[in-house]
C-alpha cells in the first residue's frame, strides 16, 4: 500500500439520469427508477470524496444525456494530458465533445480519439502502466493510441463477460502496486497476465462483482466502494486498506457504480 494523496475528480450530477435505452445488460428501460434518489446517492458519494480531502470539479449535466453522470467515460487524463473519448453507442455520442470542452476551458491539452474509446471506463492507470480493457466498448486499436499519447506501456486485457463490459466493472486499481479483480471477467490469457503482474491481488467473488463492488475508487489508502460488496470490503480490510461503503443502487440500474461516476484528473 502506498500513501494516500489528495486526488482531483470530475463528476456530473445526475440531474437528467434515466434508464431509457439498453446498451448493457444491467439496463431495463421498462423498470422503474427514482431520479431524486439517484441524485441524493450521488450527492453522498461526492460528499464522501470531499470528506476524504479530495477536490471535486463538476461538469454541467446536459438534458437528453441520461448516462452523463458516468464521468469516468468522459476522458482519460494522465500527466495533465487529456485523451478525449469516442463512444460505441449513438445514445452517448454527444457526451464526448461535452467532456472535451470542459477540459479545454479548464486549460488542458486535449487529443481526439481515433477509435472507439470509453475513457477511464476501460483505461486505468496502475503504477507506471495503463491497463486497457477491450471486448465490448473500447476498441483494441485504441490501445495503441493510448500508449502513444501517454508514453506509458499499455497492457491489453480481454473482457469476456457482457455483465462486466467496462474494465472498471471487473477490476479496481487499489494503489501503485495492487489491484482487485474478478478473474472470470477476463479471457484465460488475460487472467494469466493479471496473475503475473499482480500476484498479491485481492480476488473478488462473483457476489461482489454482481453489486458492482469492483467499481470502486481508491486513493491508495481508502477504497470507496458499494456498501453491498461485503466480502470484498472484508478482503480489502484484511489487505490493509480502509474502506468507505456508499449506496449508489439507483445508478446501478444503468450499470454504473461509484467509479463510473468519477473521473480522475491527474495533473
Ligand atoms: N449506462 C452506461 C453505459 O452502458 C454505464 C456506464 C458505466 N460506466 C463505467 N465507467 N463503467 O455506457
Amino acid at each position: 500500500m502506498t500513501t494516500a494523496a489528495a486526488r482531483r475528480y470530475l463528476m456530473c450530477r445526475p440531474t437528467h439520469f434515466a434508464v431509457t435505452y439498453r446498451i448493457n445488460p444491467w439496463m431495463d428501460p421498462t423498470a422503474p427508477y427514482d431520479n431524486a434518489l439517484a441524485v441524493s446517492q450521488w450527492e453522498n458519494l461526492r460528499q464522501t470524496f470531499l470528506d476524504l480531502g479530495h477536490t471535486v470539479d463538476l461538469i454541467e449535466p446536459l438534458p437528453g444525456l441520461p448516462d452523463m453522470v458516468f464521468a469516468a467515460n468522459g476522458a482519460t487524463v494522465v500527466g495533465g494530458k487529456v485523451l478525449a473519448v469516442q463512444f460505441r453507442d449513438a445514445e452517448r455520442a454527444d457526451e464526448g465533445p461535452a467532456y472535451k470542452a470542459w477540459f479545454e476551458s479548464a486549460g488542458f491539452e486535449t487529443v481526439d480519439s481515433k477509435h472507439t474509446n470509453e475513457g477511464e471506463g476501460d483505461i486505468l492507470l496502475a503504477g507506471d502502466v495503463l491497463l486497457a480493457g477491450t471486448g465490448f466498448r473500447t476498441a483494441h486499436a485504441a490501445h495503441a493510441q493510448v500508449q502513444e499519447v501517454f508514453g506509458r506501456p499499455v497492457i491489453t486485457l480481454q473482457l469476456v463477460d457482457p455483465a462486466y463490459y467496462h474494465l472498471d466493472t471487473a477490476l479496481c486499481v487499489l494503489d501503485e502496486r495492487n489491484v482487485a479483480y474478478l478473474p472470470s471477467a477476463f479471457s484465460p490469457g488475460s487472467q494469466a497476465v493479471l496473475r503475473q503482474l499482480f500476484p498479491d491481488a485481492v480476488i473478488a467473488t462473483p457476489e461482489d462483482a454482481e453489486v458492482l463492488g469492483l467499481n470502486a475508487v481508491s486513493d491508495g489508502r481508502t477504497v470507496v466502494l458499494p456498501v453491498q460488496a461485503t466480502a470484498l470490503t472484508a478482503a480489502l480490510q484484511a489487505a490493509g486498506y480502509r474502506t468507505v461503503g456508499v449506496d449508489v443502487s439507483e445508478l446501478r440500474k444503468a450499470g454504473g457504480g461509484p467509479k463510473c461516476c468519477t473521473l480522475e484528473v491527474r495533473s
